[in-house]
C-alpha cells in the first residue's frame, strides 16, 4: 500500500490546495506586473487551521519558480535581526563575490560584558537596509527579485514589524522587486492596521481565508486517494467531504484517517465513519483545545453559552444566558469574532466559525465550566 497521502499538521503542505486559486493568481500576476503591484504586498487572515501558513510557502514557491529568493520568517523577537542575517547570506549566494574571503576567519570578536552582544536596533535596521539594496541590485541583474514572507504577525511584533515596514516601503519608492506577505489571526491582523505607526501594512492586499467549496474538496480528495493508487465509493466520497465542512485542516484529518482505517483497496463509508470520528478526535485535541486556550474565561463562558443552540445564536438570547447587559456582550462577541471563534451570520445572530466546536464545547462543558468557576473564585 502506498504511503498516506494526507497532511494533518498545522504549516504542512497539502497533497493538493484546495480552493485557493483566485489568491495564487492574484499573487502570481503581481510578480509579473512589477513595483507597486497591490498583490506584492499581501495580508492573509483567518481562522487557525484556515491556511494561512500553507499560503505562505505556496506564494514563497511561487516567488522561486520567478527566480525570486524568498526569505521565511515568524513574527517573535529578533525577526528583523535574523532577516538582516539571512539577507546577508543571500547576498553571498547570489553574488559570491560578496562573500567574506578566508581570511577574515581569524578575527576574534570581542566580547563586551561577558555576554552575547547586541548591535543597537537603529544601527542594524540601517545595516540591513543597505544589504537588502545590494542583494536586490544583484538579483535585479537576473530580472529577479525578493519575496518576504511573516508568519503569525500580532501586535506584540509591532517594533520589528514597524522597521520591516519602513524598510519595505522605502523599497517599493525605489521602484525595487519587492514583495511582502504577512499571515495572522484576523483579530492580531485588525489590531495592527489600526495601529498609527504601522498605517502602510492597511495598503495591503486581504485575503481572508475561509472554508473552501465542499465540491471541490469532494475532488481532491478523490483525486488524492486515486494517484496514491486505491478508490473510493461515491457515498463514501460523499460523508468525507461533508464531514470536513470545507475547513482545511479537516480535509487533511478527515483523508488521513480514512485512509488509514481502510482496510482493502477501496475506501467504503464503513471506514469513512470510524475515519471521521478519529478526525473529530485529533480536532479537538489540537485545534479546538488552543485555540479555547488562548480566550479568557468570560470569553470561554459565551462560547458556552451558544453551544447549546443546534444552530445559530441570537446575540441578545446569549446575553440573557449570561445575565449580562446587551452592550456588554457586544463586546465579547466582537472579541470572539476577531479571534476567528464565531461570525456574524445575519443581523444579530452569530455561529461558530470552526467546525465542531459546538460539538467539543457541549462534550467538554464541565471543564470548561469548572475552570471559569475557579477563576471566578480567586478574584
Ligand atoms: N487549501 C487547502 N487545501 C487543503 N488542505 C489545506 C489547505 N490549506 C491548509 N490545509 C491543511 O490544513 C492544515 C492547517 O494549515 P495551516 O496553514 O497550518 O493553517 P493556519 O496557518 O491557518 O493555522 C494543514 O494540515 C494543511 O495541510
Ligand atoms: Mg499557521
Amino acid at each position: 500500500m502506498a504511503r498516506n497521502p494526507f497532511r494533518p499538521t498545522a504549516g504542512a503542505t497539502p497533497p493538493l490546495l484546495v480552493g485557493r486559486d483566485d489568491a495564487m493568481e492574484e499573487f502570481t500576476e503581481s510578480l509579473e506586473d512589477g513595483p507597486g503591484a497591490p498583490g506584492r504586498l499581501a495580508l492573509f487572515t483567518g481562522p487557525r487551521g484556515v491556511g494561512k501558513t500553507v499560503m505562505l510557502t505556496e506564494v514563497g514557491d511561487q516567488a522561486l519558480r520567478h527566480g525570486w529568493i524568498t526569505l521565511a520568517e515568524t513574527a517573535t523577537p529578533g525577526m528583523v535581526e535574523r532577516l538582516r542575517h539571512a539577507t546577508t547570506d543571500a547576498l553571498h549566494t547570489v553574488d559570491p563575490s560578496t562573500a567574506p574571503t578566508r581570511t577574515v576567519t581569524g578575527v576574534t570578536i570581542p566580547v563586551i560584558g561577558g555576554g552575547v552582544t547586541m548591535s543597537t536596533p537603529a544601527a542594524s535596521v540601517v545595516q540591513w537596509r543597505q544589504e537588502l539594496g545590494r542583494l536586490l541590485d544583484a538579483l535585479a541583474r537576473n530580472d529577479a527579485g525578493l519575496l518576504i514572507t511573516v508568519d503569525e504577525v500580532h501586535r506584540g511584533a509591532r517594533d520589528d514589524l514597524r522597521d520591516l515596514a519602513a524598510t519595505v516601503q522605502h523599497l517599493i519608492r525605489e521602484d525595487r522587486d519587492i514583495a511582502l506577505a504577512m499571515a495572522g489571526l484576523p483579530s492580531a491582523a485588525s489590531d495592527l492596521l489600526n495601529d498609527e505607526i504601522l498605517t502602510f501594512l492597511r495598503r495591503a492586499t486581504r485575503f481572508e481565508l475561509a472554508d473552501v467549496p465542499l465540491a471541490a474538496v469532494r475532488d481532491a480528495l478523490h483525486t488524492t486517494i486515486t494517484q496514491e493508487g486505491r478508490t473510493i465509493t461515491d457515498e463514501a466520497l460523499d460523508e468525507a467531504a461533508d464531514a470536513t465542512g470545507g475547513y482545511p485542516f479537516m480535509i487533511q484529518l478527515v483523508g488521513y484517517h480514512i485512509w488509514r482505517l481502510a482496510t482493502g483497496e477501496t475506501i467504503d463509508a464503513t471506514a469513512v465513519r470510524a475515519g471521521v470520528v478519529a478526525a473529530r478526535k485529533r480536532l479537538g485535541s489540537t485545534v479546538h483545545e488552543t485555540a479555547l486556550a488562548d480566550l479568557s474565561d468570560i470569553d470561554r463562558t459565551y462560547l458556552l453559552a451558544m453551544a447549546h443552540d443546534p444552530g445559530e445564536s441570537s446575540t441578545g438570547e446569549i446575553a440573557r444566558r449570561l445575565g449580562a447587559a446587551p452592550n456588554y456582550a457586544a463586546v465579547y462577541r466582537s472579541r470572539l469574532i476577531a479571534a476567528g471563534m464565531i461570525e456574524p451570520t445575519r443581523h444579530g445572530y452569530v455561529d461558530f466559525a470552526i467546525p465542531y466546536l459546538r460539538e467539543y464545547l457541549r462534550e467538554h462543558a464541565a471543564r470548561y465550566e469548572m475552570s471559569a468557576r475557579s477563576t471566578r473564585r480567586r478574584h
